[in-house]
């Protein structure tokens, strides 16, 4: 029986292993990590993270060929395959921070692979590296390696959350990058076998391991680009009159652009986005490649100018100060469908009305308070380190309420942000919601989930990210 082996139990390391698990009964599976409150959860009935379909998958398998251990050293000594999936976050100081990919994790998990290895092994990244990370976690493998083999593969995780069961069950690639050695090539074919259990033949992507690196940077780039481009259209439809939907519509049906990914928002959130470009800028930074480090750059500047925008627009409608109403956030997390609020654009909104002093009551089906208040009060960056090495934040944002209805939420309060695109904020009563709320009562979307006409036909003031403007919102302040 082939033993695979992965450290890190987190948003990718989880499902990823629970569905090779599902889809490759004759493999054993152990998933370990150094954090005994995640392989608790992962080994309870409340899974550390919320993932529609991760239950069921979870429920088939562990126990049978899938185990979630704290002991890391003995699963990775006995597998065949190790898989490295722990956190690569931004680097808070030294050479590089701000920008850099701190590696510190990866490197910690590689010098444990090569002291408890007494076999063979595939060592298999699956975080998002830096391009030519092989090349320094090779070192440090074969440095003390005592005569054992290790070949370095690179298999990034394409996986979206909210929808990442269904995207392992059916990826559009899986992409795999090895050394162009025979050694290499056997590699690669050992770890294609084990996708070709599910994943047809022709999807499965052999590449170089430089290749296969960038090519995950590359991918969240170009897609977030996308977003910072419809984002970019939003503010000046919002400016000439034209509806950001309608012209998203029309630019999508031209084949070579395509519809999917050009939904204008308050901005871009997510563990991967800003992490990714950051590293892609810092990379060709030191490339030598200052224009195309700053040509990515411009993807990050627009999200942060759209998401400021759209403080302001706030602040600016609702007569210049929103200081002591009360304004309700329906949404916290960065999409909708988990429970993961890393770099959600809720924060940067939440912490600029905090800012003008407002007071905000905050929804989200899938957020905790604790969660929320870890992240108005965490420095920027902090969140991506490992959370047992985090003290929980002593203090806690009073202006801050959590509530856990969206009527409770808006109960009295002056404006609405709706900042995650949960489905249930779509069939809400705004008809009961407005009638509790101060006058006048604005609704500021940021998803652009609501019916703008009838929201205005009940009485609100509605600012709709991208569509045209409210004759309210045309006679306040230019907005920076
Ligand atoms: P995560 O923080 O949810 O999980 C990482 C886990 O690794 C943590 O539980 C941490 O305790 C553990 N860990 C850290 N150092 C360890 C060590 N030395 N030994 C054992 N365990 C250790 O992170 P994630 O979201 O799963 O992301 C992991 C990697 O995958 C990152 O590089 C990320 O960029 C990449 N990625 C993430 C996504 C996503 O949607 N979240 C998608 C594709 C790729
Ligand atoms: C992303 C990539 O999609 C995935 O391939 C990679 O493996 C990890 O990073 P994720 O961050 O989980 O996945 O979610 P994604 O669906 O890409 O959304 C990222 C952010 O962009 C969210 O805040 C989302 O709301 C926003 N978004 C997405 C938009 O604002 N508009 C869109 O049209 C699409």
């Amino acid at each position: 029986m082939v033993k695979i082996c992965c450290i890190g139990a987190g948003y990718v390391g989880g499902p990823t292993m629970a569905v090779i698990a599902l889809k490759c009964p004759s493999i054993e599976v152990a998933v370990v990590d150094i954090s005994v409150s995640r392989i608790n959860a992962w080994n309870s009935d409340q899974l550390p993270i919320y993932e529609p379909g991760l239950d069921g998958v979870v429920k088939q398998c562990r126990g049978k060929n899938l185990f979630f251990s704290t002991d890391v050293e003995k699963h990775v000594r006995e597998a065949d395959i190790v898989f490295v999936s722990v956190n690569t976050p931004t680097k808070t100081r030294g050479l590089g921070a701000g920008k850099a990919a701190d590696l510190t994790y990866w490197e910690s998990a590689a010098r444990m692979i090569a002291d408890v290895s007494k076999s063979d092994k595939i060592v298999v990244e699956k975080s998002t590296v830096p391009v030519k990370t092989a090349e320094a976690i090779e070192k440090i493998l074969t440095h003390n390696s005592k005569g054992i083999k290790f070949q370095i593969l690179s298999n990034p995780e394409f996986l979206a959350e909210g929808t990442a069961i269904d995207d392992l069950f059916n990826p559009d690639r899986v992409l795999i990058g090895g050394r162009e050695t025979p050694e290499g090539n056997k590699a690669v074919q050992a770890l294609k076998a084990v996708y070709a259990h599910w994943v047809p033949e022709e999807r499965i992507l052999t590449t170089n391991l430089w290749s296969a690196e960038l090519s995950k940077l590359a991918a969240n780039a170009f897609l977030a680009q996308r977003i910072s481009s419809v984002n970019a259209m939003s503010a000046l439809c919002e400016a000439t009159g034209a509806d950001v939907t309608q012209v998203s519509y029309a630019v999508g049906k031209d084949t070579r652009i395509g519809p999917k990914f050009l939904n204008a928002s308050v901005g871009f959130g997510g563990s991967c986005f800003q992490k990714d470009i950051l590293n892609l800028v810092y990379i060709c930074e030191c490339n030598g490649l200052p224009e195309v480090a700053e040509y990515w750059k411009q993807v990050i500047k627009i999200n942060d100018y759209q998401k400021n925008r759209f403080v302001n627009r706030v602040v600016a409608s609702m007569f210049n100060t929103v200081s002591n109403k009360k304004i309700a956030i329906l949404g916290f997390a960065f999409k909708k469908d988990t429970g993961d609020t890393r770099e959600t654009p809720a924060i940067d909104v939440c912490k600029g009305l905090l800012g003008d002093k407002a007071r905000v009551s905050i929804y989200d089906p899938q957020v905790t308070e604790d969660q929320i208040q870890r992240d108005l009060t965490m420095n920027k960056f902090d969140w991506d380190h490992p959370l047992h090495l985090q003290p929980m934040s002593p203090t806690t944002v009073k202006q801050v309420t959590c509530v856990w209805d969206a009527y409770e939420a808006t109960k009295d309060a002056h404006g609405i942000c709706i900042l995650t695109e949960w489905d249930e904020f779509k069939t809400l009563d705004f008809k009961k919601i407005y009638d509790n709320m101060q006058k006048p009562a604005f609704v500021f979307d940021g998803r652009n989930i609501v019916n703008v006409d009838q929201l205005r036909e009940i009485g609100f003031i509605v600012y709709s990210i991208g569509k045209p403007l409210d004759p309210w919102l045309k006679d306040m302040p230019a907005v920076a």
